[in-house]
């Protein structure tokens, strides 16, 4: 059977930087370590005024087109994912299709199109949807692009204002990949949950401590449904494991989750007994509060042993350095973290052909879904051709007033007459609804 995979990625960012430490902490009257250390975040993404989902999903499948020297007619799909859409109809591919046909030869007129929603997950699940299309056969040789675009902006004083971000990532799926093959084996955690919604509203109303609990149920659900159709998964059979990061912080306390779980009566819990003791048995207590306690207790515990550390230091801190400095990308964030995994690998000269990693996908409202993938070949010369650090370091450092005015505008106040901070650089622009994704 063909292999099916990620043959190449590109990502972009929104232009516009708003540093944690330096300007945010200081208006809160912050210490900017809980950013920086708490959460995990030096600074976060944001778009300039003539940048929305559209134009950074476009700009970034138009470099994954140019790079891998394709035409609209050699692409048979075209999916969307994202959770600030603002057309309840015409899906945000029509519109990310309609910038290319402004610079391709040709058109997609054959190319079905759609958008997927399901908070940060839709991300995979549409990366899912084009490796069904693939292997039933039906993409007549034809590639998929799919693309994760998102503003992930808050309410001002949210508790979640810390954590915005905004970019796009956009991915190529193709038979015999050059990035990365899927794995077959898929586990999920899904269920009913009203902790971060947006119904009909363009920030959305969060209950954050408790969306931190239900990403950990959900991914902890996922886990054990993915053992069940994939065999018990052990450290070391992973070289990287890139979870969804709305920021640092929560993917430390899953990745413990993820520790504790796999190395449950494994030499690895054994080793560590000596030192923290077991982990803590449901049967051996007689109420859940006291048993919850006991397991806090040793997760506090487990962090600060140098096993867990080695192994968080090697397997999911690489994951981490590019959201660190662009904040929550919602739909293609778990995608910037396999990115920052590769790269990592290619800047320290590790080379992870042949190698597996394990993702981590979870989306609020909510379901957590959790798969393999085997690392290619060509993810060397992939990697090398991005460009994140350029395109991080050339964003514009915004002031606390400036980023107040960005960010009312992208509450869709038009009415305001809002400078451009950065001058637009061979990329699709934003140019007033009807008018959208010019080329500038
Ligand atoms: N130095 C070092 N650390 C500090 C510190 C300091 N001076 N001050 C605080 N901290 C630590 C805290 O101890 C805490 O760490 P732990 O959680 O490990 O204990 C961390 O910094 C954050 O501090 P708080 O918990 O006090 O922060 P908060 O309550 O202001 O905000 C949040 C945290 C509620 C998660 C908020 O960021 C939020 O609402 N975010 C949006 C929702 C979200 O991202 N949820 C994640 C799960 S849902 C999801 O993943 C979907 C999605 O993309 C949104």
């Amino acid at each position: 059977m063909t292999s099916v995979g990620i043959d190449a990625v590109e990502l972009w960012t929104g232009n516009l930087k708003l540093d944690l430490a330096e300007t945010f902490a200081p208006e809160k009257g912050d210490d900017p370590e809980k950013y920086t250390k708490g959460l995990g975040l030096r600074a976060s993404s944001f778009p300039d005024s003539y940048e929305d989902i559209v134009t950074m999903g476009a700009n970034a499948a138009k470099r994954l087109m140019d790079r891998k020297g394709l035409e609209p007619d050699d692409i048979g799909r075209i999916d969307v994912a994202t959770e600030s859409s603002f057309d309840n109809s015409k899906p945000i591919s029509t519109y990310i299709a309609g910038c290319l046909e402004q610079v391709y030869e040709g058109d997609f007129h054959h190319a079905n199109k759609g958008e997927r929603k399901f908070a940060c997950i839709a991300g995979t699940q549409s990366i899912d949807d084009a490796y069904n299309w693939i292997r039933a056969g039906r993409n007549r040789g034809r590639k998929a692009i799919v693309v994760a675009t998102d503003t992930a902006l808050y309410e001002r004083g949210d508790a979640g204002e810390a954590t915005q971000g905004a970019g796009a990532v956009a991915l190529l799926i193709d038979e015999d990949p050059d990035l990365v093959e899927l794995t077959m084996e898929q586990g999920y955690g899904s269920a009913d949950e009203t902790d971060f919604l947006k119904p009909n509203q363009q920030f959305p109303s969060v209950d954050g401590k408790r969306s931190v609990q239900v990403y950990l149920a959900r991914m902890r659900e996922a886990l054990e449904d993915y053992e069940s159709v994939a065999g018990d998964v052990h450290l070391e059979d992973f070289a990287y494991a890139p979870f969804h990061t709305p920021f640092p912080g929560m993917v430390r306390k899953a990745a413990a989750l993820a520790y504790r779980h796999v190395t449950r009566d494994t030499e690895h819990e054994e080793a560590l007994a000596e030192e923290i003791g077991r982990q803590p048995r449901r049967e051996s207590f007689d109420d859940d509060a006291e048993y919850e306690e006991a397991v806090r207790e040793y997760m506090s515990a487990l962090k600060d042993t140098d096993q867990y550390r080695e192994w968080y230091d090697a397997t999911v801190d690489p994951t981490l350095s590019i959201s660190r400095d662009v904040g929550n990308w919602y739909t293609a964030s778990v995608h910037v973290a396999r990115i920052a995994a590769l790269k990592y690998a290619y800047e320290n000269d590790r080379d992870v052909t042949g190698e597996s990693l394990l993702v981590a996908s979870y989306g609020s409202g909510a379901q957590a879904e959790i798969h393999g993938e085997t690392v290619q070949d060509g993810w060397h010369e992939e990697i090398a051709e991005l460009n994140v650090d350029e395109q991080v370091a050339a964003r514009y450092d915004l002031s606390w007033a400036e980023y107040e005015e960005v960010h009312d505008r992208h509450n869709h106040d038009m009415d305001k007459e809002l400078e451009e901070f950065t001058t637009p650089n061979e990329e699709f622009v934003f140019d007033g609804w009807g008018r959208m994704g010019e080329r500038k």
